[in-house]
């Protein structure tokens, strides 16, 4: 472990218990996150993305959900073992979450100005006037109009995009160590979403902020990630700088994902480009069984793939996948 690296998640595995049996949503995902940087996390739905950050901070919802096993360390301290007073204190302060529905995490009967000054007043001890002052200087840099006067509104009176950016508020008032955004951008407009990004720029400079932002937009992707890490299925399947997976992907899935992309590496990615489909669908968490659980969606598929689960093979310096036809070739015994 370095210095700069903030975050180590090893061998994370959640687990839904439904009547239809125990559904393992995460099956062993590691990663890390350094300081400063941004690790875009991708895949389709469901992969498990929000479950990944919810993990990180505590939420899964349980019953029906339960981590099983795995390590959260965040810079060496397992988060998975702390105690609820101390993850309050985590969350919120240290590692904060604008979650990907707005509206489940602000509360209709406060204002959104105490809302944003709250955790200024119990994490920052700042007193009511300097925590509403706060409150206001946040909702103007994220790009709310008149905040002097929307800072007593309740969430009610905004519309969806300015919500979402109540919450972006909310999330970087404290300055925190780690930011995770979970489709932060989604339902702003393009304008909207590049101020959003300056400002999330500008907070990493400021303050060395590690962001792991979630999205299904390649153009954020290309715009803003350091690092990307390919979800599939519960595994994390591939993992890069951006440039090593989006010029040079290495798994069938994470080419898939960019072929569908029009042009990517022009300029294009400017621009928002969605995920679009793979043929094939994800397989439901009861039926992925023993091997890759792409095989049936993978064209260059081998026998090996029905039977084997790929482990992470090393393709370049920091770039992994997992997928057989990385692994090394097999050394003749002499
Ligand atoms: N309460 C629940 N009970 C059972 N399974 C659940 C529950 N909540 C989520 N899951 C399952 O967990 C898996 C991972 O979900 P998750 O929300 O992490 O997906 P995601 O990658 O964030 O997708 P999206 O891009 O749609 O947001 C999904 O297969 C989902 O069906
Ligand atoms: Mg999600």
């Amino acid at each position: 472990m370095t210095q700069d690296n903030l975050l180590q998640v090893q061998n994370l595995q959640v687990e839904f218990k439904t009547r239809r049996g125990t559904a393992l949503v995460l099956n062993g995902v590691d990663f890390e996150v350094n300081r400063g940087e941004t690790l875009c996390v991708v895949g389709e739905s469901g992969c498990g993305k929000s479950m990944t950050a919810l993990a990180l901070l505590g939420l899964i919802p349980s019953p029906p959900g339960r981590v099983r096993d795995g390590r959260v360390l965040f810079q060496g301290e397992d988060l998975l073992k702390a105690s609820e007073a101390r993850m309050r204190e985590v969350r919120g302060n240290r590692i904060s979450m604008i979650f990907q529905e707005p509206m489940t995490s602000l509360n209709p009967v406060y204002t959104v100005g105490d809302q944003i000054g709250e955790s200024l007043r119990l994490h920052a001890g700042l007193d009511a006037r300097q925590a509403r002052l706060r409150a206001i200087e946040m909702l103007r840099q994220v790009g709310i109009p008149a905040p002097e006067r929307r800072v007593d509104e309740y969430p009610h009176q905004m519309s969806g995009g300015m919500r979402q950016r109540v919450m972006i508020a909310m999330a970087i008032a404290c300055e925190p160590d780690i930011l995770i955004a979970d489709e932060p951008t989604t339902a702003l407009d393009v304008t909207v979403q590049a101020q959003i990004f300056d400002l999330l720029r500008q907070l990493q400079r400021d303050k060395g902020t590690a962001i792991i932002m979630i999205t299904h937009d390649m153009g954020a992707v290309a715009e803003m990630a350091d690092r990307v890490m390919v979800m599939y299925a519960g595994r994390v399947i591939e993992q890069g700088s951006t440039e090593q997976v989006l010029s040079r992907p290495s798994h069938p899935y994470t080419r898939g994902l960019i072929e569908c992309l029009p042009e990517l590496g022009s300029s294009r990615l400017a621009e928002r480009v969605e995920l679009t489909e793979i043929p094939g669908v994800v397989p439901s968490l009861w039926e992925i069984g023993r091997g890759c659980a792409f095989r049936e969606r993978c064209p260059q598929a081998l026998a090996r793939c029905a039977h084997d689960l790929p482990p992470m093979f090393g393709t370049d310096a920091g770039h992994t996948a997992a997928c057989w036809l990385e692994a090394p070739p097999l050394r003749k015994i002499a």
